[in-house]
């Protein structure tokens, strides 16, 4: 088949990769000449593991370009641009004008929606557009998005022709829930919402934790997570949720609620208590370390989460910034993000702890786990994702354990 995709971001760039590497013949649209010119020179603009790979094995197969006349025998386009709040909760501008754009090239095509959008939207752009809109939202996870895409646990398409989306995810081989597109729509803002919600209760229930001596919320969440009406995915305490999906989604679907009048308490309360957490984590650690004013705090760990260079919304970044307020010197390291204004960027772990009598794990990167115990002694640590193996007794803090 040939199909479009227009944004090739974190989702548009994987959706395209994998549909050529399984035989369909894909023209990838982006505005941005500067991301164009990187692609059609093999520099990939973002760090997902296994993109590359399908993005060579697609051949000629794929093929990236800012003009969207390529579009124009397209069978299906897929719409994968972002959708950022605004003060009403969600800016629709770039999927009108690029479903707008689609519409006038390729009007006999499916317009396919892959983008986060409130309920409501599909029906709007078909009107708008004259296209028929299929719902199909994405429900990768950045890091392993290539995977996730072609083992997805299910695939959802909404709207009156489903047809050709089917065909396209029927390699997956995924249970496949067809339905109106109001229902797909939903059926993503309540997934994040869900997963967010889970995020902040294992965090609320890692500060109980913290006040009672022999508790551990580790295995507390084993404990939860092996009743599978629980399941333990999603249990991991630290903090909080970041990224480019999740705090933006909370607070789109509460904005929408609130517009029809409902209120969506829990996720209020999810979005308050996440956006108050590093400050809460930060005033735990200054109860500990005292004033941090002068002092060199080693952080591990800068993107939003492990294998991946992004750092939208990064609770490490937002962490960096309050401390950097209380006049802590930072000193970096990330096995993959090089780059960030402000800090100290050290080669590896060992250069980076040397410097500094205070660390401070921020990102769940496995590389973290493998460090030699031996080098956090006489270091104040503060194990904020549980991620070191290191005995309870020798570090400062770690989120979800009690001490005495
Ligand atoms: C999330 C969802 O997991 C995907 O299903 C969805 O498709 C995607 O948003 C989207 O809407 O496009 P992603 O933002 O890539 O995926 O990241 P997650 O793996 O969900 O992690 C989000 C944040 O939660 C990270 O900051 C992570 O460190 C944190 N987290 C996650 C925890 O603190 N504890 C956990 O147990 C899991």
């Amino acid at each position: 088949m040939k199909v479009g995709v227009v944004g090739l971001g974190y989702v548009g760039l994987v959706t395209a990769a994998v549909l050529a590497d399984k035989g369909n013949e894909v023209v990838g649209i982006d505005v941005s000449a500067d991301r164009i010119n990187d692609l059609n020179s093999h520099n990939l603009p973002i760090f997902e593991p296994e993109l590359e790979n399908r993005i060579q094995s697609a051949g000629s197969r794929l093929m990236f370009s800012t003009d969207y006349s390529y579009l124009a025998d397209c069978s299906g386009v897929f719409i994968c641009v972002p959708t950022p709040n605004n003060e009403s909760g969600i800016d629709l501008s770039f999927v009108v004008a690029a479903s707008r754009e689609v519409s006038e090239i390729a009007p006999g095509s499916a317009l396919i929606i892959k983008s986060t959008v409130i309920p409501g939207t599909a029906r709007f752009i078909g009107k708008l557009t004259g296209m028929a809109v299929i719902s199909n939202p994405e429900f990768t996870r950045e890091g392993s998005a290539v995977h996730d895409t072609e083992h997805p646990d299910r695939i959802v398409i909404g709207g009156d022709n489903p047809d050709i989306c089917n065909e396209l995810w029927k390699f997956t081989g995924s249970p496949v829930i067809i339905t109106t597109n109001e229902n797909a729509e939903l059926i993503k803002y309540a997934s994040n919402a869900f997963l967010a919600t889970k995020i902040t209760f294992i965090n609320q229930i890692a500060d109980l934790c913290e006040k009672i001596p022999g508790a551990d919320v580790k295995t507390v969440a084993l404990g939860m997570g092996l009743d599978h009406r629980i399941g333990k995915e999603f249990l991991k305490a630290g903090l909080g949720y970041g990224g480019s999906c999740f705090p933006k989604d909370t607070i789109a679907i509460n904005s929408f609620a609130k517009s029809k009048d409902v209120n969506l308490g829990i996720v209020d309360s999810v979005i308050r208590y996440n956006s108050e957490r590093i400050n809460q984590l930060v005033e735990k650690i200054v109860k500990i370390a005292g004033n941090l004013n002068g002092k060199n705090v080693c952080v591990l760990g800068l993107s939003f989460k492990d294998n991946t260079d992004d750092l939208r919304e990064s609770r490490s970044i937002a962490l960096i910034e309050n401390l950097s307020k209380r006049g802590a010197r930072i000193f970096a390291y990330d096995p993959v993000v090089k780059r960030y204004n402000g800090i100290i960027h050290m080669r590896n772990v060992e250069e980076c702890m040397e410097k500094c009598n205070i660390v401070i794990t921020a990102t769940e990167w496995e590389e973290f786990s493998r460090i030699d115990p031996s080098l956090f002694k006489g270091k104040m640590v503060f194990d904020l994702r549980r991620i070191l193996s290191i005995n309870a007794s020798d570090i400062a803090m770690g989120v979800g354990i009690g001490k005495d």
